[in-house]
């Protein structure tokens, strides 16, 4: 099939969406947005034996895909009707996009925020342009003050996925994959979910152009998965299953906070059940491992939400044959600084990039200098030197104990960095000097 011209997906009729209208709304879009690359990762390919292409809507206008579907609706509306002001509650890239999408078509923009949206989000929706209001303390009651503030002042509420007009919006996204690859249909694509918006939108396009050449796998926290848990039931039921609403899911905190959604949308749903291959969920310790890879190994920032695509490669949820293709949609970059930094400190302890040293000296003038200059000789990059707290048994007034955080290569440098530090004891018990003693590594 010609890259240009894609057909609707057989028995699309009930639904609102089609191909053409996926086109013509990429072409809307172009001159708001920026048409994201699908940079290959050499690295991933190799860990997996597959081709892996990374769709990087992270460095996407405001950070994240969203702008697309909002971008979308605005217009739409626009076109139907004067729209001077627009409202919406998130805590997140919902905000962001809407923002965004309203301040590029000249409309006001009033966003719902609850009590617990972090302050670096409330700013980056100012920045963009919204008015931002504090109600509520989760996510469902600020929606509740944006679904007032709609009706006591005749604004239109933007919701966040379940829309028609949003899930044409993100299905833009399959149409540049479609451009990228043309006729060679990639075996999967893994796509993150929350609401299901994206998937949707995405599904729908792709089934359109590949029909069942493509594989379209959806990926959720295990923390939020409503959509994975709406899906099974709907199988297990079968026919009797297919008009059944999604399911409303407990949610617990995640590092996907932008996927954390307890029920999912109806309208994503319709399409999901119907065509999706499978939804699948992966854990919190995967996605923090794959914020890290994506970091050290793509040079990209990925939020959680994000990151969870390739969270479910590195994890091997989802079998590649070798030499297929897979991409892999990184849905937002919208990550805190401060959690990239406990996230990354976490990952360097646990890879035994760093390791700590216990080290007790004489408490003398001059020791830490010395035990400092003895890792410098020995070519050990010191990171932090800490004292630990005296708990339980008081030491002893003659020693000073300090926890010596050092960088290593990995596990196997440590036992070269300790046969260095028990060649140094040696050397100064023979020079008469006091030696010191790692008590604790
Ligand atoms: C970064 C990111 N990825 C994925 C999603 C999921 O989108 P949807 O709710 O359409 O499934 C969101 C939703 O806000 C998001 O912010």
């Amino acid at each position: 099939m010609d890259a240009d011209t894609p057909q609707n997906p057989r028995d699309a009729d009930p639904l609102p969406l089609s191909a053409e209208a996926v086109v013509a709304a990429h072409a809307a879009l172009k001159e708001h947005l920026f048409e994201t690359p699908l940079l290959p990762s050499p690295d991933l390919s190799e860990a997996c034996g597959a081709s892996i292409l990374l769709k990087a809507e992270n460095i996407q206008r405001a950070g994240s895909f969203k702008v697309r579907g909002s971008v979308n609706k605005l217009r739409k509306l626009a076109e139907r009707e004067r729209v001077e002001e627009v409202t919406a509650a998130s805590a997140g890239n919902h905000a962001q996009g809407v923002a965004y999408a309203a301040s590029r078509l000249n409309i006001r923009s009033t966003i719902f925020m609850p009590e617990e949206a972090p302050l670096a989000k409330r700013r980056a929706s100012e920045r963009l342009g919204a008015q931002v209001r504090i109600a509520g303390r989760n996510y469902d009651e600020s929606r509740a003050a944006a679904l007032d503030y709609a009706r006591d002042r005749g604004v239109p509420f933007i919701d966040g996925f379940d829309d028609w007009d949003i899930i044409e919006g993100q299905a833009t996204i399959g149409h540049e994959i479609f451009h990228d690859l043309g006729d060679r249909a990639p075996d999967v694509v893994l796509v993150p979910a929350g609401g299901g918006g994206l998937l949707a939108g995405v599904l729908f396009y792709l089934r359109a152009v590949y029909g069942e050449r493509t594989r379209v796998i959806g990926v959720q926290s295990d923390r939020a998965p409503g959509l994975a848990e709406s899906l099974r039931l709907a199988r297990e039921r079968g026919a009797s299953g297919e008009h059944l609403p999604p399911l409303e899911v407990a949610t617990r905190p995640t590092i996907a906070d932008g996927i954390r959604i307890g029920r999912p949308g109806v309208r994503p749903f319709q399409v999901i059940r119907r065509w999706v291959d499978d939804v699948i969920c992966v854990d919190e310790e995967s996605i923090y491992e794959a914020i890290v890879y994506l970091y050290e190994r793509s040079r990209l920032v990925v939020e959680g939400a994000g990151a969870v695509g390739v969270a479910a490669l590195l994890e091997r949820h989802v079998p590649l044959v070798p030499d297929s293709t897979a991409v892999v949609v990184i849905s937002g970059g919208n990550i805190d600084v401060g959690a990239m930094q406990k996230i990354t400190t976490s990952h360097l302890y646990k890879s035994r990039r760093r390791a700590v040293l216990r080290i007790r000296v004489r408490d003398l003038p001059g020791q830490l200098a010395r035990i400092v200059s003895i890792f410098d000789r020995l070519r050990i990059n010191v990171a932090e030197i800490m004292q630990p707290p005296i708990l339980g048994r008081p030491p002893s007034p003659e020693y000073t104990v300090f926890d010596i955080c050092v960088e290593t290569e990995g596990e196997t440098h440590i036992p070269d960095i300790l046969h260095a530090l028990e060649e140094e004891r040696t050397r100064m018990e023979e020079e008469g000097v006091e030696p010191f003693q790692i008590l604790e590594r």
